[in-house]
This record gives structure tokens, C-alpha cells and sequence, in this order.
């Protein structure tokens, strides 16, 4: 589907929906008349297909309890199997309400009070959150930066793990904010690590179907086919690849028995939902239908991103847009443009854009701003214009 065709089919008014990035802006931000392009949902409805599903749903208009129909896990096993070659099974899999949720059940799950948990930074800040507020330590590890892109630094995080004594790594991938794919050597050279050094490893594969660039994604499950796979819980969703996050349903994998019986067990002491129906109809619609809309999508944040890229290289060069592989978040550099310390007032008062600040996700993030794509053209166009205005002051 083309950019304009996409545009044109799905792009909608959000205000005045309850949306936190369109209707929240004003309280978050304590400025009004700002362009909102931070939280990381997408600004088009869903598919067709998508609707029709929920519509069949609501008509029908009982809402008792329910049960994951048998359906759904064929669909989400299939579009793992086919889209990204990863096989999961069907009893590997649980459901949560979010993947942060389910970070933190994770945590409390696989580690105890005052244990040691890596990330590596700069990354979606919820991680540091839900790591201190679960009273565990945080131990980082700077990602090393590139011209545009980023590395791990496998040393430094062989170091740490020894020294923190770390128990668990909570891994992102692909990487927000920075826009990693990374590769199946990357993720095998850290799997190798963790298991040599006897951490946990956690992998958040939400952005997984959010492929920008040309590389292909591979799932921790995946590593040297499946080799790791004991010593490893993805946690993923349908969310933001086919936007449904307010649908809360989202899924714990766990190919191992040991895990998935400590997993019901806590699960069962919190007496919480695993997800719920409404989520689950929505995803299942969009795992057998909603490949044509993801692309549609795709081809949409690809053309926002080169616009970005491009207008900020001919019109401020010094303002460093690092490559996108996934996600679809832009990761932009105007450290060399606009003084860190200055940064949020020439954002906020001066553009007029409500963005992600790099300084949230990390001290390596300072300087920065994270930009979402998922939006309209018109909407890149009015925010790269506001930019450029002001770098260009
Ligand atoms: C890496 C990552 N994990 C988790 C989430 C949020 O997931 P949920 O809304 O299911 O808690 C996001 C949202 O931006 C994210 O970027």
C-alpha cells in the first residue's frame, strides 16, 4: 500500500479521544499547543479486519469471563513462525495486561530484593523504573556510540555482571530508543555471556514486527536454533505492531517447565488477569489479517524518517539523526546544535513539540530527543519545519 494510500485509509483526529498523547500532552508537558509526537502509539486506526472482529464482538454484547480461544495461539504461533521464523509453542505461552507488567512480575519472579539487574542504556526508561521500584539494583551498561549508530560493549558488560554479581539482564530488542536490530551474532555473543556467567536473561521483543531497515529480526528463542531458549522469557505483544496498546493483552513466553510454574504460581498469589478478550479478538484479527496494514505502516514511517533524515541534513548537518533498523522512533542528536541544558525549553516553548527527551532514558541520552514517526506526513513535515527553525536560530 502506498504512503498516500495508507494516509488517506487510516490516518485519524485523535484529540479529544482520551488519547495520553494527544489529550495528555498539556498536563505532562505544562504547556499547551504542542505537537505531540512522544508516547509510542501510531496515529491510524486499525484494519479493517480488526474492526470487524471487535464489531462481531460487541453486537454479540455478553462480556462474561473467557477463555483464550485456541485460535488465538494459532494465529500468534503462525505469524511468529512465518513472518520471523521463531517457533513458539503453545504451552510456552501466558498473557498479561503489558509487557511492563510483565517485566515486573519477571523481577519479582526471577530475583529477589537487592539483586543486581542489567540494562544496557540509553533505553525506554520503564526499565529503570519498574527495576527501583521492585527494590532491585540497578547495574547499566552504556551502549557504545557510533557515528550514527550504537554497539554493545561486551567487555564492559562481562565486567559488571562479575563485579554486581548481576542475576538478571532485561534486554530490548530491537532497541528503544536507539533503533537496533540486532544481529543474531550480537544476541548470541550476550546469550553466550549471560549463560557462561548464570544470569537470566529477559528479552522485550515488543517492537520485533517494527522492521525499518533491511535487517531481519531475530528472537532470543531463536539464537543458535533455540539454543538458549532455557535460559530465556520474551515478552512481546500485538500492541504496537498493530496498535491495540489500550487493549491490554500481551504475552510471557517460556519455553522452560521450571519457569512456567514459577510464572502460574506468582501469577496465581497476585490473582491476576491475563489479559482480556476484547485484547485478544483484536489480536488474532490482526495476526491473520493485518499484514497488508503493517506494511502499509511500515512504508509510512520509512518515508517520515528519510524526510527527517534528509531536511535535517541539508538544513542543519550538525544535527545527527542515527540510523533506524526498528522501532519507529527516530533518535536524534542536537547536542552539537542546542546546549543539553537548554534543550527542553527550545523544544517545548520555542517549537512547539511535545517529544521524548534522551535524558530520561539514561544519562547517555542527554542531549538528545526521540521523535515518534507514526503519524501523518503533514504531521513530520509541521514537526521537522518547527525544528529546523530553531537549530537554525
Ligand atoms: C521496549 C518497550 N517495552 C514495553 C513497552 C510498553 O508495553 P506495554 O504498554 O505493554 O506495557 C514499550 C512502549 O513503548 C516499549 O517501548
Amino acid at each position: 500500500m502506498s504512503v498516500e494510500e495508507f494516509v488517506k485509509r487510516y490516518a485519524v483526529d485523535r484529540r479529544n479521544t482520551d488519547s495520553v498523547k494527544w489529550d495528555a500532552t498539556d498536563e505532562v508537558f505544562g504547556t499547551d499547543n504542542l505537537l505531540p509526537l512522544w508516547v509510542a502509539d501510531a496515529d491510524f486506526k486499525v484494519s479493517e479486519e480488526v474492526t470487524a472482529a471487535l464489531k462481531k464482538r460487541i453486537e454479540h454484547g455478553v462480556y462474561g469471563y473467557s477463555k483464550t480461544p485456541a485460535s488465538y495461539y494459532e494465529a500468534y504461533c503462525k505469524w511468529q513462525s512465518e513472518r520471523h521464523n521463531i517457533e513458539v509453542q503453545r504451552d510456552w505461552i501466558r498473557f498479561s495486561t503489558g509487557v511492563v507488567q510483565s517485566l515486573s512480575t519477571l523481577i519479582n519472579m526471577l530475583t529477589q530484593p537487592g539483586d543486581a539487574i542489567m540494562i544496557l542504556q540509553p533505553v525506554y526508561y520503564p526499565f529503570m523504573n519498574v527495576i527501583k521500584r521492585n527494590d532491585r539494583r540497578l547495574v547499566t551498561s552504556n551502549l557504545k556510540q557510533k557515528a550514527t549508530s550504537y554497539d554493545m560493549d561486551l567487555n564492559d558488560i562481562q565486567q559488571k555482571i562479575k563485579k554486581e554479581h548481576v542475576k538478571l539482564f532485561i534486554n530490548c530488542s530491537p532497541h528503544n530508543p536507539i533503533g537496533r536490530v540486532w544481529s543474531s551474532k550480537e544476541l548470541e555473543d550476550l546469550l553466550e555471556l549471560c549463560r557462561q556467567e548464570k544470569v537470566l536473561f529477559v528479552s522485550d521483543e515488543i517492537h520485533h514486527d517494527l522492521l525499518v531497515g533491511k535487517k531481519p529480526f531475530t528472537s532470543a528463542l531463536a539464537v543458535k536454533n533455540g539454543f538458549y531458549r532455557d535460559n530465556t522469557v520474551v515478552v512481546d505483544s500485538a500492541s504496537k505492531t498493530f496498535n491495540l496498546a489500550a487493549l491490554q493483552n500481551s504475552h510471557v513466553v517460556m519455553p522452560n517447565p521450571q519457569f512456567r510454574e514459577r510464572y502460574d504460581h506468582y501469577m496465581e498469589r497476585l490473582a491476576a488477569p491475563a489479559g482480556n478478550i476484547i485484547g485478544k479478538i483484536a489480536g488474532e484479527a490482526a495476526y491473520k489479517n493485518g499484514a497488508a496494514w503493517l506494511d502499509g505502516m511500515l512504508n509510512v514511517v520509512r518515508n517520515n524518517y528519510e524526510y527527517v533524515k534528509d531536511t535535517l541534513h541539508k538544513s542543519c548537518p550538525k544535527a545527527v539523526v542515527y540510523d533506524l533498523e526498528g522501532t519507529y522512533l527516530a533518535w536524534i542528536d542536537l547536542s552539537a546544535v542546542i546546549e543539553p541544558e537548554h534543550l527542553e525549553y527550545i523544544i517545548k516553548k520555542k517549537a512547539h513539540l511535545a517529544v521524548s527527551f534522551g535524558s530520561a532514558f539514561g544519562e547517555a541520552g542527554k542531549g538528545f530527543i526521540r521523535l515518534n514517526l507514526a503519524t501523518t506526513p503533514a504531521n513530520i513535515k509541521l514537526a521537522t519545519e518547527a525544528l529546523v527553525e530553531q537549530l537554525q536560530h
